[in-house]
């Protein structure tokens, strides 16, 4: 019988370059938005006070994708480090890099072609471009000449002087429609540009909000090299909320095993909360649970990693964990940056973990637990009222039925405009539970906006709020009779009281 052995010997050495179709394997867990904030990390890295991320549409045509940044660039000397596979660098503490594969991974595994143009402080522009259609001839990278390279650098990026700048350029985006039908163009770039937005602004925004850079996004039309609306990132916190759920918290409960130590800031949000820093996308039950930091960037967003199912009664509990980089037995980060995997030490440094009064996670997932269960009492005590039908925004409709006990039997209120003979401001209609409104006072209202089905939000929120219980019940009585009348004549004044 051969036993096992401790060590396995090698005798020599052969040299296995890796084959330049492994690329296309890089990156396969980034969606467009966590391969922009890789890039994003870099530009962070290099002190950059202003990024730009910009769409380029050419012929009707989504083409290309810029980040651009000001920060320290890069040397002719290093760039061919920066485009190696695991380029290695000097990391300092607080760096956001680390694999030495992000630019190239976030890249190809959205764009065929990435191409990286940079001009330090000394002034000379450099730049280098990755194919992946033409790596079959090995890991050949092609050097843009530097009248080419100067040219992109010095187009209107509209930025602030840094002491560099950089360049990265995706060309051939897979992800990008495969069409010219400008209907489905101008789709794309809105929800992808809100998408962008909402990521960036959720994972930068301890970054964003110290004032460290500035995030824009834009589109650019190639044609006449103007840019649409120049839209700025906002930090989405997802520990903003104005009001804590519960007096007393946020708590820090912290953990100690052989050496280790974790550190927990649990926090409890409000009760119904429309911040759109709770209802962040994926739905507030799926944002419940652990988020994790490194050097103020958020890596991970929710979910309980083995410590508590997800619970929709825990739904107002999110918990704040700072990491430095990967701890044996404790975390691991993605190469992506968009994930945290805990290991087995963790779930026994969450057990040991208390605060400063004795507070342990169980204790805090029993508070979080009642905070939720009391604010959902408190809407049930409310009196009931009939959902709202047509004319309301989507989200006004959600709020409604957030905060209010429906009567999920009555067939909804719409509220709509319609032409009226007379000057009236308003017509109830209970046989169609209609609020008609005077078609006549619309434009005013509205000065100059565009209208729609949805339109006058608060306005409708208004009226929903004082006639809805005009549709309830068999006939109007006496007082509501009065009521309707007071409220015409008012709003009649009113709507006439705005015309220019
Ligand atoms: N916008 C930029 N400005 C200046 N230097 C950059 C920029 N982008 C990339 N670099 C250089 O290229 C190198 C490689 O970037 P890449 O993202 O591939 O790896 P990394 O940031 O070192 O590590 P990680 O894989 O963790 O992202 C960086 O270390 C940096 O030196
Ligand atoms: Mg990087």
């Amino acid at each position: 019988m051969v036993r096992w052995r401790d060590e396995v010997p090698t005798s020599g050495g052969v040299d296995l370059p890796p084959d330049a179709r492994s690329m296309d394997g890089l990156g396969r867990n980034h969606s467009l938005d966590t391969a922009l904030a890789d890039l994003v990390d870099n530009s962070v890295d290099a002190g950059a006070t202003e990024i730009l991320v910009r769409i380029v549409r050419s012929a009707g045509r989504l083409r290309s994708l810029y980040v651009v940044d000001n920060g320290s660039g890069i040397a002719p000397e290093t760039i061919d480090d920066a485009m190696t596979l695991g380029g290695q660098r000097e990391y300092r503490t607080g760096d956001l890099g680390r694999f030495g594969i992000g630019l190239k991974a976030a890249s190809f595994s959205q764009a065929r072609s990435l191409t990286l143009l940079s001009r330090d402080q000394r002034g000379l522009a450099v730049g280098r471009r990755w194919e992946l259609s033409h790596q079959q001839s090995g890991f050949i990278c092609g050097v843009v000449p530097e009248n080419f390279a100067a040219g992109e650098l010095d187009r209107e990026w509209n930025l602030p002087q840094g002491t560099g700048i950089t360049v990265v350029r995706w060309d051939e985006v897979t992800g990008f429609p495969a069409t010219d039908d400008p209907a489905r163009i101008e789709e794309y770039i809105s929800r992808t540009l809100a998408q962008i937005r909402q990521h960036l602004g959720l994972v930068m925004h301890r970054l964003l909000a110290a004032h460290r850079m500035k995030i824009w996004v834009e589109v650019e039309e190639a044609e006449t090299g103007e840019c649409g609306s120049r839209f700025c990132v906002s930090p989405i916190d997802p520990f903003g909320y104005t009001r804590t759920g519960k007096s007393g918290w946020p708590k820090t409960l912290v953990g100690q095993v052989e050496g280790l130590t974790l550190s927990m800031r649990c926090h409890i949000w409000p009760g119904r909360s429309q911040l759109p820093e709770f209802n962040l996308p994926g739905g507030a039950d799926s944002r419940q649970g652990l988020y994790f930091y490194r050097n103020g960037r958020l890596l991970h967003a929710g979910g309980w990693e083995g410590i508590h199912a997800s619970d929709r009664r825990l739904r107002l509990a999110r918990v704040e964990i700072d990491i430095e980089d990967d701890t044996i037995g404790l975390f691991k980060m993605n190469p992506e940056k968009s994930k945290v995997s805990v290991g087995p030490q963790f779930s026994y440094l969450c057990e040991e973990a208390c605060a400063a009064d004795d507070t342990t996670l169980a204790d805090y997932l029993q508070v979080a637990e009642t905070v939720f269960r009391d604010s959902k009492k408190r809407t049930m005590r409310r009196r009931r009222m009939i959902p709202p039908g047509r004319g309301f925004t989507p989200s006004l409709k959600e709020a409604i039925n957030l905060e209010i006990p429906l009567l999920e039997d009555q067939d909804p209120i719409n509220i709509r405009w319609t032409p009226f003979a007379d000057e009236s401001f308003f017509r109830i209609d209970r046989d169609n539970h209609t609020l008609w409104l005077n078609d006549r006072y619309r434009a005013i209202l509205l000065s100059g906006r565009r209208g729609g089905l949805n339109d006058m939000p608060i306005l409708k929120t208004l009226l929903y709020i004082t006639m809805e219980d005009l549709f309830q019940g068999e006939y109007l009585g006496p007082k509501d009779k009065d009521n309707l009348e007071i409220w015409q004549k008012l709003l009649t004044v009113a709507a006439q009281g705005e015309k220019p």
